[in-house]
């Protein structure tokens, strides 16, 4: 049974602790679609102000959904469109602190105000990109951005 502990200390540190659950979800276990589904509902569970986490993978050259958290959504992206496709294109993360104001931006849940989205490479190569969505403006900041870029590197090296 997952026992959850609050989050305690500066954000920072908050993101210490949440980072430190992941590596235990993790251990022991490489399926990339369980470890994404553990990890989507680790983090959404935790955080604040988020309605949509989850993963999408690269798949026969376009991004394909997989586990997540929150309400259903677009299944198929193209690389260069929306936020995702521009993560997965240009291989860097999206801090997208107005979504209204990015070009482009693909809405699934209409009440998704501000992005983050996180470029999945593995040995090398794109394998997909995690995405999370928040109901309130310029939600997510540089030690956010930190914290999701160490998780995705812990999923993508933890993960076949
Ligand atoms: N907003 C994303 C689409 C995915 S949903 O937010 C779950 C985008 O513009 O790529």
């Amino acid at each position: 049974m997952f026992t959850s502990n609050p989050l305690t200390g500066s954000k920072t540190e908050q993101y210490d602790q949440l980072i430190a659950q992941c590596e235990a979800l993790l251990h022991g276990e490489r399926h990339r679609v369980a470890n994404a589904a553990n990890i989507s509902a680790l983090l959404f569970n935790s955080l604040g102000d988020v309605n949509w986490l989850g993963f999408y993978f690269l798949e026969q050259g376009e991004l394909i959904v997989g586990p997540f958290q929150g309400l259903p959504a677009c299944v198929r992206i193209a690389l260069g469109k929306g936020v995702c496709g521009t993560a997965a294109a240009s291989r860097e993360t999206q801090l997208v602190p107005d979504v209204h104001a990015f070009p482009g931006h693909i809405a699934c849940d209409s009440a998704s105000q501000s992005e983050i989205v996180v470029p999945l490479i593995k040995n090398g190569e794109l394998i997909g990109v995690l995405d999370v969505d928040s109901p309130v403006l310029d939600r997510f900041d540089t030690t956010d951005k930190a914290a999701f870029e160490r998780i995705a590197e812990l999923f993508c090296n933890g993960s076949d």
